[in-house]
């Protein structure tokens, strides 16, 4: 029987028109909440919001640029009641070396998958020191915790993912607030397919060859699927996890992260 533990509940995630995001949307809408479905994608939210609400599902798509500050603080503000945030909206980096890394992607992956983060939290903050209550997930990566090669940018951000998450739940606990991360292992979603396409032309792979060599990797064998990482971020959510606060969890099959060492460049 579908559990409905989140009855009630108001939550928004952000980057939640496709991917990990809308799985996450859907499954909190499934268990009970009405679920703010934001990205900067509105109709593609708005289509995908649609086909739940047929299903009796309470979501609401909305236009949310987590990149920008002061939009990101009035958004908030506007909110009545907040009780679950998850921070979800990150980019992919485009593979290469930190030797080769030019600042504006440097800039681009802190900025939409870092700082995002903390303005997202900052500004919930707020509305749940007010509430006295509230539990907000971020979204990291096992990337976070074992950085894989030729993305040094993504790996640094989601580390800071991490950092954030352990601080904001030490500053929030006196206020009944609970923050805890998810650190997802690999799911064939459009950001990890074109990861995956950039890194099959460094290896000289075929694509079919590298979803192998990925799921060979995971320890229970299979590639995730949007609805694992969702189950992991709503019992975080959940009464159930009502003692646990601060916490990184990895939901990934079990891999810990991508260990490949890369060829060395050719310098001409
Ligand atoms: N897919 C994986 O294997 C994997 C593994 C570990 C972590 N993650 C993390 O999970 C999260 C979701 O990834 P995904 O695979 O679903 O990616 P995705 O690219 O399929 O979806 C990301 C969504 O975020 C939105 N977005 C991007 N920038 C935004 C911004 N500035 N404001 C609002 N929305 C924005 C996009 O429009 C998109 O809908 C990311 O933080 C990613 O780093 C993914």
């Amino acid at each position: 029987m579908e559990s409905r533990d989140l009855e009630g509940k108001v939550a928004l995630v952000t980057g939640a028109a496709q991917g990990l995001g809308f799985g996450i949307a859907r499954e909190l809408a499934q268990r009970g909440s009405k679920v703010l479905v934001t990205d900067l994608q509105l109709i593609k939210a708005k289509e995908e919001c649609r086909n739940l609400q047929d299903r009796g599902m309470n979501v609401v798509a909305m236009h949310l640029d987590v990149t920008e500050s002061g939009k990101v603080t009035d958004f908030f503000l506007g909110l009545e009641r907040l009780d679950i945030l998850v921070n979800n909206a990150g980019v992919g980096q485009k593979v290469s070396s930190i030797s080769d890394l030019p600042d504006s992607e440097w800039h681009r992956v802190l900025d939409a998958t870092l700082t995002s983060c903390f303005y997202c939290c900052r500004a919930a903050a707020k509305v749940m020191e007010k509430q006295e209550t509230g539990v907000i997930v971020n979204v990291s990566s096992i990337n976070g915790q074992n950085p894989a090669a030729l993305v040094g940018a993504y790996n640094a951000a989601k580390s800071g993912v991490i950092s954030l998450t352990r601080t904001l739940a030490l500053e929030l606990a006196p206020y009944n607030v609970r923050v805890n991360a998810v650190c997802p292992g690999p799911v064939y979603t459009d950001f990890n397919k074109s990861n995956m396409a950039q890194r099959c032309e460094t290896l000289g792979i075929t694509e079919e060859e590298m979803i192998e060599r990925v799921r060979s990797a995971i320890p229970l064998g299979r590639w995730g699927e949007p609805e694992d990482i969702a189950r992991g971020v709503a019992f975080l959510c959940s009464p159930d996890a009502g003692w646990i606060t601060g916490e990184i969890m990895r939901v990934s099959g079990g891999m810990e992260g991508v260990a490949a060492t890369p060829p060395k460049r050719s310098r001409e």
